[in-house]
């Protein structure tokens, strides 16, 4: 049989965010963009799939935004999962089911994973001191504690291990022990826990990678990830926490122990097709896709979940399928992404830097961020969202290379042919080139897909689009028209076909944007294969055009920019990040008085402000033109960073910073300092 013909049994999932932040544009092009294209793809192919994603909900992380907020860990899930879920649908991510790990369902599921394990007497339970704080009545994870290193005497060491000299050790013996949580000082308890017997497995996980490696082909970023966990050897791995918050150990003596949130998040795949099953009204159809040796699952993540989906996870199911007679299926591949950084850094909440997905799709539509980013996936190494390429993307790609095309086609069709798809009359070899090329692009370009090299993959399409433009001109139409009307007939007829091969091509890319562009061709897609055939017949009434793409003004674009280098009111502050005198008096913070104020054209927020220091003159770009008018500045004294690196702000250069307090909805509060004090003088 064809491989065109075979319809393939495929089950999909994205790593499940954790319901404790709004997802960000990274996350958009490590796990759910690639996949979705991927998905969108094989359904136009004709294959049986199954998509499935949902919300993360336990872990500590959760319960700590509760503490700080002074709300239940609910209410925090439930508020991200509703802004995460509707952020994946505004994006057009195409999800069977968006589900949840604190549902029931799922603490069932992992449960009996857990029971079964010990059951078998696969877990050993051992006994270990670990930091408890009795004001938060906790046990602290690692990250929550804090001390002195007993080995270089660092004084930010973890609880078991120092960043500065590598030194691992044991929690009893780290010096001045802080809780992040309070900041007070932890004691030691006595606590247990199950572990999992990771090394037990690793021989068969080799083999299961390696296996799946030579018949599927892995990729390299992936397979050098597990070689490294290997040489290392396997280590056993504590499945339970001491929390509330989680699933709770379905056993007697248990009491305050919950399954650690790796060891149930990753079986959140199968509960949420369960759930999926049971709204279908079919309660065992996730068996046909879990359970069933012919389905090829495929899981889409981020680099930082490799050891979870290329290791534990296998190894989980490896363990079940040891001791059940159900047998799950194995991920046939993991095409983990690297990162996606934010403008040449990482995305970083705390420091304002980068873009949550609902903010972004409030102000651009979906499709437009799709194709950047597809464009641009981090499939071999890290890669960076610009907003400058975002726009050149949109203009000068989806506008005036696809846009363009299939806005002169139409309105020349309409113009000179009646808006019906012209004639097919003798063929030249440009038009047999032309032909060709589409009939040859969705094997060509699917193959890519098929292999998840889906940058390349959205490229060709775009490549497709180019040529079409090139026989637009090379054919001339426009002279045609007067004089060779059956070839001009003809070279349209192959134009509206391009765009009928087009809308396929770029249905999983940009699926907002095909769907209408479908209903312009009065016409819905074919199956993948058949798309660079000729479908519309002659005489095919087609709608009026509509733009597809509007340009993006470059202001819009330079609003975006600037806003990045201002401070988020509504930023975090790093908590408990202790400076010592030293690192602050690096700072020199000066008295400045305003002598000349004016705003920043085109920029709400700027304004452009001359300061006098001690004898010297500079000019500072600030934010705050919300809560200031020019004149208002004028003659204030003020503080300022007087030592921080000049830097052009919105194309005018800035020496210095204004203090200034956020009191939130966009407003700042100036420190302003007594008439008297002199210019210059210095804060200490
Ligand atoms: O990295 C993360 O956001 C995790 N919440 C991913 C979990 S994927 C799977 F295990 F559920
Ligand atoms: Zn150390």
């Amino acid at each position: 049989m064809n491989s065109q013909d075979k319809r393939e049994k495929i089950l999909v999932t994205s790593a499940l965010p954790y319901a404790n932040g709004p997802i960000h544009l990274g996350h958009l092009a490590g796990a759910y963009l690639p996949a979705d294209i991927y998905v969108r793809y094989n359904r136009l192919k004709g294959n049986d799939i199954l998509f499935i994603c949902g919300s993360d909900e336990h872990g500590v992380p959760i319960t700590i935004t509760a503490d700080k907020e002074k709300i239940k860990p609910k209410d925090v899930i439930d508020r991200f999962h509703r802004i995460n879920k509707d952020s994946f649908e505004k994006f057009g991510m195409s999800f069977d089911i968006y589900s949840r790990t604190s549902l029931p369902l799922h603490h069932e599921t992992a449960g009996e994973f857990f029971l079964s394990f010990h059951r078998n007497g696969l877990l050993s339970e051992k006994k270990s001191m670990q930091f408890y704080d009795e004001s938060a009545k906790m046990f602290l994870p690692d990250r929550y504690v804090e001390g002195t290193c007993p080995n270089c005497g660092n004084e930010n060491a973890r609880s078991d291990e120092c960043e500065n000299c590598g030194a691992l050790y044991e929690p009893a013996e780290l010096k001045n022990p802080v809780s992040r949580i309070s900041g007070k000082t932890p004691v030691l308890k006595e606590t247990s826990h199950w572990f999992f017997p990771l090394g037990k497995y690793q021989q068969e996980l080799e083999e299961y990678i390696a296996g799946m490696n030579e018949k599927f082909g892995w990729k390299d970023n992936v397979l050098q990830y597990c070689r490294g966990w290997f040489k290392d050897g396997l280590q056993d791995r504590a499945v339970t926490r001491d929390l509330d918050w989680g699933v709770r150990v379905p056993l007697d003596n248990a009491a305050g122990k919950v399954l650690y949130v790796w060891f149930e998040a990753v079986l959140g795949y199968i509960s949420a097709t369960k759930e999926l099953s049971l709204k279908r009204g079919n309660g065992e159809m996730w068996r046909d896709y879990w359970q069933d040796a012919d389905t090829k699952y495929v899981a889409f993540i981020g680099k930082d979940n490799v050891v979870f989906h290329c290791i534990v996870f296998p190894a989980m199911l490896m363990a079940w399928n040891g001791f059940n007679k159900q047998q799950y299926i194995l991920p046939q591949n993991v095409p983990a992404n690297e990162f996606l950084n934010f403008e040449g850094k990482k995305f970083s909440k705390s420091r304002n830097w980068g873009i949550d997905v609902i903010d972004f799709l409030n102000k651009f539509p979906a499709d437009p961020l799709r194709y950047t980013l597809a464009a641009n996936l981090p499939e071999m190494r890290d890669t960076d969202f610009y907003w400058k390429e975002f726009q050149a993307r949109n203009n000068n790609e989806l506008a005036d290379i696809l846009g363009n095309f299939i806005n002169r086609t139409f309105t020349f069709v309409f113009k000179h042919f009646e808006g019906k798809v012209p004639q097919l009359h003798e063929l030249e070899e440009t038009d047999n080139v032309m032909l060709k090329l589409l009939e040859t692009a969705p094997e060509r370009i699917g193959a890519l897909y098929d292999r998840f090299k889906i940058k390349d993959a959205v490229l060709e399409s775009m490549n497709i689009a180019r040529a079409a433009n090139k026989y637009f001109n090379d054919s001339e139409p426009w002279k045609t028209v007067k004089s060779e009307r059956e070839k001009c007939s003809t070279t349209l007829n192959i134009c509206i076909q391009t765009i009928y091969t087009l809308a396929e091509l770029f249905s999983p890319v940009i699926p907002f944007t095909t769907e209408r562009l479908f209903k312009m061709l009065n016409s819905a897609p074919a199956l993948w294969y058949g798309a660079g055939k000729h479908s519309l017949l002659e005489g095919h009434v087609l709608n009026k055009a509509e733009i597809l793409f509007p340009k993006i003004e470059d202001a819009v674009i330079e609003k975006e920019v600037n806003s990045l280098a201002l401070p988020a009111e509504n930023a975090e502050v790093p908590k408990d990040e202790l400076v010592t005198i030293d690192d602050f008096s690096k700072i020199r913070l000066k008295v400045a008085e305003v002598t000349e104020a004016s705003a920043v054209p085109k920029s709400e927020k700027l304004l452009k402000l001359k300061i006098h220091l001690d004898g010297e003159e500079r000019q500072i770009i600030s934010g705050i033109a919300k809560s200031y008018t020019p004149e208002e500045m004028v003659g204030k004294k003020v503080l300022i960073v007087a030592n921080l690196k000049p830097a052009k702000i919105f194309g005018h250069e800035s020496h210095g910073m204004l203090l200034a307090i956020g009191t939130g909805n966009d407003k700042l509060v100036l420190v302003e300092i007594n008439k008297d004090v002199p210019n210059g003088a210095i804060a200490k």
